[in-house]
């Protein structure tokens, strides 16, 4: 079959199943294990449950011939050789690089590259943790990561997430132009002995380029009397780093072969090596390229990035669900459905194929969240009573990393499947009503107010379940959302690896500023005029 007629046959599932309740799959006793992917890991299972979706063997069947009439498997080899699959840029797509993990075909001096460069890195961090590189105060106390997007996520991300691993300097992260975000995480800090490590590949960024200076003029207003001396900087521009007299030694460089939003696992996570320490460091390496080493030999019907991806092609582009909730039962992860935000919706958010044509299904689901169980308290209401489906994927972890506080895990873990279920099995109107008649709610008022009360269930819940967020472990996760994104982007047949979308808003952020300075631009619209005027009157 043509990915067509499959897209079309998944248009007719789920047309003629779509009244069906998800939970009267649950007849078949086998349902949770044959829809449960478990992947063995060097820490333990990895597991995705999508047993409480309305995917059954027909749809999961015609999701994998969909992976594979796209041609995902020759795309992903592709990836991993080092073609140049980002192909409006002309670029290969090599993050998995970074990770160790050179496949045949891989450019020799790329990765003898990532090599020399992460040992320069190792060797930063711990003179930046031993203190034998230190400020005009002393040791490093602080580091602040000052980048934006790719530049600032993947961190600004994993060092809260790896807070239990954090040994080094206290990390912290700099990236809206906004004034106050950089005023308020400078002030409670000493400059004599806080580190800046400007994070631009293209080290033009100009929320990034704004902050630097605001960072490197509070250093030499604190008393440091040469500012570049306890700066570092992360870019593929080293000349432009130079102009800042950040010397050679403490610029830190890597390929056009990766992305922003796919760099944490190099030079981009300074920040985050400096807290954790190269060897943890390392560990957050090894667990990607294991999910690496899964995606690329796995079959289909195993492969978890391609039954995560399934899912996702479900409830997207053939259910029509717009958005998606990322909710991990997992404080630590919070700024996961940020980092998730621009990993998917600046990858696969385009109109266009990779000819150019538009697409003929919508492209990335909005994706957000917040951990649970906070989400409870706000918005699942809307989740569980409203009138829009959303998918939620839930994330957890099997063990906290407080043994003393065991309880309060164990109300986590029932929290996360309570609202799984919940969301499948909903409660109906005559459930309600006897609720409310048990009470003795006044009779004439039964009907009104049971209606306030019913769930109308059936909605669909993926829960990703592992043994402990470790430095490995968080590796996982991170490799398997990218390579999720990766085949969805695949099927879809657009190029999840350009950003033409964010161009226009830079150009024209560029083009006002002197208006809100005074200046007046008659060939603007009437709305933009007034407003600029006023803001900067
Ligand atoms: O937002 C667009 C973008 O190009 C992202 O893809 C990137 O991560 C970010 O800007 C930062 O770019 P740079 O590292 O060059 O400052």
């Amino acid at each position: 079959m043509t990915a067509d007629a499959i897209w079309a046959a998944l248009d007719t599932h789920r047309a003629a199943t779509a009244g069906r309740p998800i939970l009267s799959l649950f007849d078949d006793p086998g349902r949770a294990a044959d829809f449960t992917a478990r992947l063995p890991t060097a820490e333990g299972d990895l597991l995705i449950d999508y047993s409480k979706t309305a995917i059954d063997a027909a749809a999961r069947g015609l999701l994998l011939d969909l992976i594979a009439a796209a041609g995902v498997a020759a795309r992903r080899d592709a990836m991993l050789a080092g073609e140049p699959v980002n192909e409006t840029e002309g670029r290969a797509v090599l993050h998995t690089l970074l990770r160790g993990g050179a496949a045949a075909g891989v450019r020799a001096d790329w990765a003898a590259d990532v090599a020399t460069t992460r040992a320069r890195l190792t060797a930063f961090a711990d003179a930046v943790r031993s203190g034998a590189f230190a400020g005009a105060g002393g040791a490093f106390t602080d580091v602040v990561n000052i980048g934006i997007g790719g530049s600032d996520l993947g961190p600004a991300m994993a060092v809260p997430a790896l807070a239990p691993y954090v040994d080094g300097p206290r990390a912290h992260f700099v990236s809206n132009v906004d004034g106050a975000h950089v005023a308020d995480v400078l002030r409670p800090l000493d400059p004599c002995r806080t580190l800046a490590v400007i994070v631009s590949k293209t080290f033009t960024t100009v929320e990034t380029m704004a902050n630097a200076a605001a960072v490197r003029d509070w250093l030499a207003a604190g008393g440091v009397a040469e500012p570049a001396a306890q700066m570092a900087a992360v870019s593929s521009a080293a000349h432009r780093a130079a102009d800042w007299g950040i010397p050679a030694d403490r610029v830190f460089g890597f390929g056009d072969y990766v992305g922003g939003r796919y760099s944490v696992w190099g030079p981009v996570g300074l920040t985050l090596m400096m807290a954790i320490g190269p060897a943890a460091f390392g560990r957050f390496l090894d667990g990607g390229r294991d999910m690496d080493r899964h995606f690329a030999a796995a079959p289909p019907a195993g492969n978890l990035p391609m039954l995560l991806a399934a899912t996702g092609l479900w409830h997207t582009q053939v259910c029509g669900y717009p958005t998606r909730a990322v909710l991990p039962y997992d404080q630590r992860l919070a700024r996961l459905p940020a980092y998730l935000q621009q990993l998917e919706m600046e990858s696969n958010g385009k109109g266009v194929a990779m000819d150019g044509a538009p697409l003929a299904r919508p492209s990335a689901a909005v994706v957000w969240g917040e951990p649970g169980t906070n989400a409870q308290h706000a918005f699942m209401q809307a989740v569980h009573q409203g009138t829009q489906v959303v998918p939620v994927e839930i994330l957890i972890a099997r063990r906290g990393h407080e043994p003393h506080l065991a309880h309060q895990h164990r109300m986590l873990a029932a929290n996360a499947l309570a609202q799984a279920e919940a969301l499948m099995r909903g409660r109906s109107f005559e459930t309600a009503r006897a609720m409310l008649a048990a009470r003795g709610v006044a009779t004439a008022d039964l009907d009104r107010q049971a209606r306030h009360r019913v769930f109308p269930g059936n909605r669909p819940s993926v829960v990703i379940a592992y043994p402990m967020l470790t430095p490995y472990m968080l590796g996982v996760l991170l490799a398997l959302c990218e390579h999720r994104v990766f085949v969805e982007g695949a099927v879809l047949g657009l190029n999840s690896f350009d950003q033409w979308g964010v161009e226009l808003g830079k150009e024209l952020a560029l083009s006002l500023e002197p208006m809100l300075a005074g200046a007046d631009d008659p060939a603007r619209d009437g709305s933009t005029r007034a407003l600029a005027a006023w803001l900067g009157g």
